[in-house]
């Protein structure tokens, strides 16, 4: 299992968002399986999610998109926090929605998906991209088995199209880990405040 450095966990758990430090784990070990070449994540807000990411992801251009970054206050701060964990990767970050940026940059070698209440734009967003990946590239998906049951169909849909293989967590390797490591302490995040390792990020590969 691939782990970071204490340096990294400290900008982390200080940077505010939604992520367990377990499905930052799993964001690591899913990241660096994707090919070099274009990343993109969709719903970055503070950029937890991103810096994980970055943690694995080869040399590539990362594309940050959220609509928050219409304050240039936040987006100065995400590029800054994000673009210092991985010099090989060159981040741009842009405050535009995900269904208008996702054609643009095709085909994908990882793609992020965690935009909004994940409600009718999950579908959206799996309708554009899932043929704009390249063999090998990743998709993760954030909330998956969680409140939010369109995520799950996404990914089962996902499955049926036959092109994509899931990326199976090994949760109990990861929880064992963070809790050995007492990594949630300090952790700032608004998701499943209530359990100590929320696991609800999956991910599935291109064929
Ligand atoms: C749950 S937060 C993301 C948490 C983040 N991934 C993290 O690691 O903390 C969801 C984000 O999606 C953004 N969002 C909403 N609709 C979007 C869209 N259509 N495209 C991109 N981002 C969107 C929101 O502004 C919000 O910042």
């Amino acid at each position: 299992m691939i782990t970071p450095d204490q340096k990294f966990w400290k900008t982390f758990k200080e940077t505010n968002g939604a992520l367990s430090v377990a499905e930052s784990i799993f964001i690591m070990q899913a990241a660096a399986l994707a090919p070099s070449g274009t990343y993109l994540e969709c719903g970055v807000a503070y950029g937890k999610s991103a810096m994980s990411a970055c943690t694995t992801l080869k040399d590539g251009f990362f594309y940050l998109i959220d609509p928050i970054f219409d304050d240039k206050r936040v987006l100065e701060s995400v590029y800054d926090v994000v673009s210092k964990i991985n010099p090989n990767i060159k981040v741009k970050i842009s405050p535009l929605y995900s269904t208008d940026f996702l054609p643009k940059f095709a085909p994908y070698s990882y793609v992020m998906l965690d935009s909004g209440d994940h409600d009718e734009i999950v579908m959206q967003e799996i309708n554009l991209v899932k043929d704009n990946m390249v063999s090998g590239g990743v998709i993760v998906m954030h909330d998956l088995d969680s409140q939010f049951l369109a995520v799950r169909e996404g990914y089962d849909y996902l499955l049926g199209t036959g092109n994509y293989e899931e990326i199976k967590p090994n949760w109990d390797e990861i929880n064992n880990y963070v809790n050995e490591n007492n990594l949630n302490v300090g952790n700032i995040s608004w998701h499943h405040t209530e359990l100590d390792n929320p696991n609800f990020v999956g991910a599935v590969r291109r064929k």
